[in-house]
């Protein structure tokens, strides 16, 4: 599979102070990669010095196979962007921005900031003033710009700040639908649970480096399965999983298994069933993104 972007050993200091410290990661063409990392980690950071907008102290980007610097930029020509607030000018229409940016001839510009207006939901207020814009319709405007042309490269930062529900699940279906045509997303969020739904690459950022570079799909799977098992009677359910030689996972309000086997699950209600303990419920407890992140940030401070 091809390469989209490579960043390799990024390192950029503010000062004295170091923000980045060796970044690595790669992007396949076609995927939907997820920059998380708590306040201040760098994502922002790394976002500029891709785009070519702040100097570095070393490192390479590479977009599509082509190095990127302050001065050798052409591939960024491919290159979609919105990073931290949208660049809006008050009195100029949403309409008008989106002219100040669209390349094409006359037909394709035209084409291309239908598409963008009816994608990103924006015909009620296009062709008003931008000053009378909330924060919401301000964001759709900037992710409007940086989709507008089409690039085969998106970077997004924090594209959800400001959206309602319907919005950020439009966004998603519209993120996800031009992934599948072959366009390449760097996202950051804090909302994980939105990367979740959609990232299927997850960089974690701390310390100034990717601590983890994973798939979405292993991430969810990474450690013991655990179940929660709910009962109407469960301190007989304890006793007959105890019964059985089933363990209980300790410090558990309700009844936690671990799946250690891959009949334990099996086993732990078949144990219930017989002595006639009624079972109202079965969870499967997610490993989810949220709880590698906090993961991530902990063992970043016990260092
Ligand atoms: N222009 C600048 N001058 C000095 N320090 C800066 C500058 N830009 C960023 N920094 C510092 O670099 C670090 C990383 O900032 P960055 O904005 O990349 O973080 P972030 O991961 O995007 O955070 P957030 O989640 O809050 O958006 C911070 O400590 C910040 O104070
Ligand atoms: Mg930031």
């Amino acid at each position: 599979m091809a390469t989209e972007l490579k960043v390799k050993d990024l390192h950029k200091f503010f000062g004295r102070k170091q923000v980045l410290n060796g970044v690595d990661f790669t992007v396949e063409t076609g995927h939907i990669a997820a920059l998380v990392g708590p306040n201040g980690a760098g994502k922002s950071t790394i976002m500029k010095a891709i785009l070519g907008l702040i100097t570095t102290n070393g490192g390479e980007v590479t977009i599509a196979g082509h190095a990127v610097s302050i001065t050798s930029h052409q591939e960024l020509d491919n290159v979609g962007a919105l990073i931290e607030y949208p660049g809006i000018y008050p009195f100029l229409t949403g309409r008008q921005h989106l002219d100040l940016f669209v390349t094409g001839t006359k037909a394709v510009k035209k084409a291309k900031i239908d598409w963008v207006v009816q994608a990103m939901q924006m015909g009620g207020y296009i062709d008003t003033k931008a000053k009378s814009y909330s924060l919401g319709m301000k964001q759709k405007l900037g992710i409007a710009q940086a989709l507008l042309n089409r690039p085969k490269l998106v970077i997004l930062d924090e594209p959800m700040n400001g959206l309602d529900p319907q919005a950020v699940k439009n966004l998603r279906d519209v993120i996800v639908s031009l992934a599948k045509g072959g366009t390449t997303f760097l996202i950051s969020s804090h909302i994980l649970s939105e990367l979740e739904k959609l990232a299927d690459t997850v960089l974690m950022l701390n310390g100034g480096r990717i601590v983890q570079q994973t798939t979405m799909h292993e991430l969810q799977n990474a450690g013991t399965k655990v179940f929660t098992i709910h009962t109407v009677d469960d301190e007989g359910a304890r006793a007959a999983l105890i019964n059985q030689g089933i363990q209980i996972l300790p410090g558990n309000k309700t009844i936690a298994i671990a799946l250690t086997e891959e009949d334990s699950l099996d086993k732990a209600l078949r144990a219930l069933i017989n002595v006639n303990v009624t079972i109202t419920g079965v969870n499967q407890v997610k490993h989810d993104l949220e709880g590698s992140f906090l993961d991530m940030i902990k063992s970043g401070e016990a260092k």
